[in-house]
């Protein structure tokens, strides 16, 4: 027998790991709705030529992360989504809100896919919550989505997320910080690793990033980019920064531009403790330039991206990782085989009238249904032998003080449908 594993860096979400996310994503959409942020769902799969125009064809993940899909009618290269945003705005411009309504505000959940060594945290599929406000340059807007991620982390338990800011500019202001930064880092090129080595000549920017001992060495000197900002982009931070609200615990970091080409003036990261050295649990900034990217105007737009497996970890390590709950509600377990239609009967009657119920499909002892009904977390046990069949009555077990009572079926059904279908009765 060929033994049918995962590939390497795909996982199996079993129910209870659904469940935690699901949890993350149900806390997600309730806080992010509450600030008028929609849902929207673009489709997993696009042109492989959207994120070599935005996310940066010289970006890792454009030149080493992509999973490509041969199409088989020549047209054109497709990718599985390596992020949302370029999918997300895509969608905005094709559905015309640039005309008709232009500031919109989106959130979105999903699966991304990124050819990656799979690590610890690193997936080649893992899941995104990403928030994207497309439309309005209002630097409160940066404040906004700063604290709603950081809200999210807060919300799902979480007490040791820092937030990483920084500014990067805007195309009037950086070409120029780029060429300060290629003079100051000439006389160290050598001793710089051969990825940036390479960087210097193609997307110089990303060596202030790169982790690597003599990299950071000869990055330490080199001037900072919040210091060569032009006018409107020093406003821009100045006014986000007031507005953020007090008592974030915010982290300056001169050195963070991301790894993705289509950022301009606010970027920032949020970090925890217990993710080891890639310890972003989300990040993201503003994106002015990536509707001239995508051949259109100037459109302005912020947004961040929070990474599922990472803030899963993140509440491993705080010891908070939720608890899947069971089923609860009713199980209905039967005497003997002879019962096991009655069994049955009764508790589609108790699904249709809107109550948690299930039974046992394994033909096994009463013992043993016992037994399950527990490991589901029921909180009644309905039993139904041939004495309660012809009586048309059912004994019910509350499992949370052990007591129990014989009631007609349709007056027992009646009371369960009127209590919360999952509340302990
Ligand atoms: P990103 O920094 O590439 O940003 O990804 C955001 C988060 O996704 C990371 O902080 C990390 O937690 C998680 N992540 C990334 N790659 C992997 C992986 N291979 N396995 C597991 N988790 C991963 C973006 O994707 C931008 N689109 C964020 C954004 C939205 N910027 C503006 N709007």
């Amino acid at each position: 027998m060929p033994s049918f594993q995962p590939l390497p860096g795909f996982v199996d979400l079993l129910p209870e790991d659904a469940a935690r996310m699901r949890h993350l994503e149900e806390t997600a959409r309730t806080l992010f709705e509450r600030c008028g942020y929609r849902e929207i769902r673009p489709p997993l799969v696009e042109d492989a030529a959207l994120f070599e125009r935005t996310s940066g064809a010289t970006s890792d993940i454009v030149q080493k992360q992509m999973f490509s899909i041969p199409s088989r009618d020549d047209a054109g290269a497709f990718v599985l989504r390596p992020e949302g945003t370029p999918g997300v705005f895509r969608a905005y411009l094709e559905a015309g809100y640039a005309k008709t309504n232009p500031f919109q505000k989106f959130f979105y959940l999903g699966p991304m896919f990124r050819y990656e060594r799979p690590q610890k945290g690193r997936q080649r599929q893992f899941h995104q919550i990403g928030i994207e406000a497309i439309g309005s340059p209002d630097p409160h807007l940066d404040a906004e989505i700063v604290y709603l991620g950081y809200r999210f982390y807060e919300a799902v338990g979480l007490r040791q997320v820092t937030v990483l800011l920084n500014s990067i500019g805007c195309a009037a202001c950086r070409p120029a910080y780029l060429q300060t930064l290629r003079n100051a880092l000439t006389a160290s090129l050598d001793t710089l690793c051969a990825l940036c080595r390479d960087r210097f000549g193609r997307n110089v920017l990303r060596i202030l990033d790169c982790k690597n001992a003599p990299c950071t060495q000869a990055v330490a000197q080199a001037p900072r980019i919040a210091d060569s900002l032009c006018d409107d982009c020093r406003s821009h931070d100045r006014a986000f920064r007031i507005a953020l609200k007090a008592g974030l615990p915010i982290s300056e970091a001169p050195r963070l531009v991301r790894g993705l080409d289509y950022y301009t003036r606010t970027v920032f990261e949020y970090h925890h403790p217990g993710l080891g050295a890639r310890s972003a649990v989300g990040a993201g900034g503003r994106y002015d330039g990536l509707g001239e990217r995508l051949g259109g105007s100037a459109i302005p737009a912020v947004g961040f991206a929070i990474g599922v497996e990472a803030t899963l970890l993140a509440l491993e390590a705080e010891g908070k990782l939720p608890e899947p709950g069971g089923a609860g509600g009713i199980f209905v377990v039967y005497v003997d085989r002879d019962c096991r239609t009655d069994a049955y009967r009764l508790t589609e009657g108790l699904r249709n009238a809107g109550v948690t119920a299930d039974l046992d499909h394994m033909g096994r002892s009463l013992k043993s249904q016992m037994k399950a009904a527990d490991a589901r977390g029921a909180h009644e046990i309905w039993i139904l032998g041939p004495d309660e069949i012809s009586a048309g009555t059912v004994k019910i077990k509350r499992l949370s003080d052990g007591s129990e009572k014989t009631l007609p079926v349709v007056e027992a059904i009646s009371h369960a449908s009127r209590a919360p279908a999952d509340a302990p009765r």
